[in-house]
């Protein structure tokens, strides 16, 4: 899981290629690398983030105007400046960045090694630029060795190669592996996302797997893995290169939460798009959520949904789980994949296997993403780039998707009637900033949370929970507030925060005596519930919402006060909320 770009000026290309790798960092951020040409490959890399790397050794001081970058996060081999990208060839000719795993590596090093090859790093990655310098001295050029090299691999790849014996070009690959391509009228750039040549052009080419690409300077041909040309069409990104950016905040996270009134604007407007999808379904009488993490809790709400609303019987599985239930699809069940990247290794593979006996749904962010290419039907969540490693407006664009839905499948307006109230709801949610700030302030010392909500809020109370374990590296539970007595309940003491989601509803006073019982054993509680709620008025930390929020639509504004309360306690503990340790926004390893 790594960010690879590259790029092809009439000018300096270090400055440019390094400004796109930061917007890559998402992806990545245990060691960065360059290589550029000129009469040679010149390297630099380093160990760190990039900031920290290019103070150091001052990445953009590189001369030459064709080049390739790279940000890893480390999958074989510690994350050291041995093993950070661009690897070179033996003789130092050939320079290659990947994204991806070589399955194979090992019987591969061991060839290569046999016939003369050193390697220098413990990557899985080093064996491409060694295969490709091992054809190229059979004659071969640069595309031809570099296919030749792919049809070697097993495993996934994004790769660019850059030769410095054919120094007009950059040959790219991709299999399994997001990589794009940006057009430009002053030059050329490869990407494994968009954000890193937003600031140079918005025309981009998606290319899906199998395919090879040259890169020159005023020319881009892709081609099938025979190198025969194929067309492809050129797409206008309505993304801003500003959207990619922090827009003022100190933090993505926090931009992103402030972005969530027009995201879900924004995702609300695909309602005609999602009816006309659900037009086309076949019939079926079961349908079956296949996610992880955040996109998994959403996937859960989607289940009391559709359980209470339609009374279609529905199951959730956690993408990693999946072969394990997959045994029991039949072309009468629904499968549908949620995710934001679009890119998660778990969830394509689970979609490859579950498209051969049903019908696929996928709710997806990233649009050219390798899941959208998959999958029977596509939903695009519309909430923009989300750079933040914790999931926020992705969450809840997935939700108003699956409302959305909802509404459609059993041609209710109702749903659609409440889900329109949501801008201002969630403008409101946004203003108990201060209040959090307070409450984030006073429980930033404590070891453990825990989160308890029922019905459509349990999995409100998992989210927030994971929310907060993620950025802040508090131990957080989530539970369904009527299994605390089922055995939690043990681990209740004096002091320790309990946060409650209390909105009106069937469900309320249930949670209300759980609540009680928590209590009781000393807990403090931090309650989110109604402005008319007057049992709650006695409690100190309590964050109020507008009456009309039931507990059906609680879980699409709540959830919001939940993101901001685990972005202020990680700002209080001075930890960085968009980098949390040991985590990639992309997880594109199974
Ligand atoms: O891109 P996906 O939605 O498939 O990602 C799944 C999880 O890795 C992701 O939701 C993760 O749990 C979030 N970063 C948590 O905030």
């Amino acid at each position: 899981m790594c960010g690879i770009v590259g790029c092809i000026l009439n000018k300096e290309v270090a400055p440019t290629i390094i400004e796109s790798i930061k917007k890559l960092e998402y992806r990545g951020y245990d060691s960065v690398g360059i290589a550029t040409l000129t009469d040679k490959i010149n390297v630099k890399k380093g160990s760190g983030k990039i900031k920290e790397v290019d103070d150091q050794i001052h990445l953009t001081e590189i001369d030459g105007n064709i080049g390739i970058a790279h940000v890893r996060w480390a999958t074989h081999g510690n994350p050291t400046k041995e093993n950070a990208h661009p690897h070179n060839s033996c003789d130092n000719k050939i320079s290659v960045v990947h994204n991806g795993i070589i399955e194979n590596y090992k019987e591969l090093r061991e060839e290569l090694e046999k016939e003369g090859h050193t390697f220098k790093s413990e990557t899985d990655t080093e064996v491409i630029p060694h295969l490709i310098e091992k054809y190229t001295k059979q004659g071969n050029d640069l595309l031809h060795a570099t296919q030749k090299t792919i049809n070697k691999l097993i495993g996934s790849y994004a790769l660019a190669a850059i030769s410095i014996d054919e120094p007009d070009k950059i040959i790219g690959a991709r299999k399994e592996s997001p990589l794009i391509v940006g057009v430009s009228e002053d030059g050329n750039f490869l990407a494994s996302d968009v954000p890193a040549i937003l600031n140079e052009t918005r025309q981009v080419i998606y290319l899906d797997d199998n395919e090879i690409i040259q890169l020159e300077k005023d020319n881009v041909t892709v081609m099938n893995n025979q190198l025969e040309p194929i067309k492809k069409e050129v797409v206008t990104i309505d993304w801003n290169p500003e959207m990619a950016e922090k827009g003022g905040y100190p933090h993505f996270m926090l931009k992103e939460i402030n972005e969530e009134p027009q995201v879900i604007k924004d995702t609300l407007s695909e309602s005609p798009k999602i009816k006309e999808i659900v037009s086309k379904f076949k019939n079926f009488n079961r349908i079956c959520f296949v996610a992880c993490g955040t996109s998994y809790h959403a996937s859960l709400i989607g289940e009391y949904l559709i359980e209470t609303q339609l009374h279609i019987p529905t199951e959730v599985i956690l993408a990693s789980e999946f072969e394990y239930f997959q045994n029991t699809l039949d072309d009468h069940t629904l499968v549908i994949f949620i995710t934001q990247s679009g890119e998660t290794a778990d969830t394509l593979k689970a979609l490859k296997t579950a498209k051969k006996v049903s019908e696929t749904l996928a709710i997806v962010n990233v649009v050219g993403s390798s899941i959208t290419r998959e999958a029977d039907h596509v939903i695009y969540t519309r909430a923009g780039p989300e750079i933040g490693v914790a999931a926020t407006k992705t969450y809840l664009s997935q939700l108003i998707c699956i409302y959305l839905l909802v509404a459609h499948l059993s041609d209710d307006t109702w749903l659609i009637d409440k889900l329109s109230k949501l801008h201002d709801y969630s403008l409101n949610s946004l203003k108990h900033e201060e209040n959090i700030k307070n409450i984030a302030k006073k429980y930033k010392s404590a070891s453990d949370f825990f989160y308890i909500g029922r019905g459509f809020n349990y999995p409100t109370a998992l989210e927030g929970a994971l929310k907060l374990k993620e950025i802040t590296y508090i131990h957080a539970e989530g539970y369904p507030s009527g299994e605390l007595k089922h055995g939690p309940l043990a681990l209740i003491d004096e002091g320790i925060p309990v946060v409650g989601i209390l909105p009106p509803g069937p469900s309320y006073p249930k949670t209300y005596n759980n609540l009680q019982e928590i209590k009781a054993r000393g807990a403090n509680m931090i309650i989110l519930g109604s402005e008319e709620d007057t049992q709650i008025n006695q409690i100190e930390n309590k964050i109020l919402f507008n009456p009309g929020i039931d507990e059906i639509i609680a879980p699409l504004i709540y959830i919001i006060d939940l993101q901001l309360l685990s972005y202020y306690t990680s700002i209080e503990k001075k930890i960085d909320p968009d980098k949390p340790k040991n985590l990639a926004k992309s997880v594109t390893v199974v």
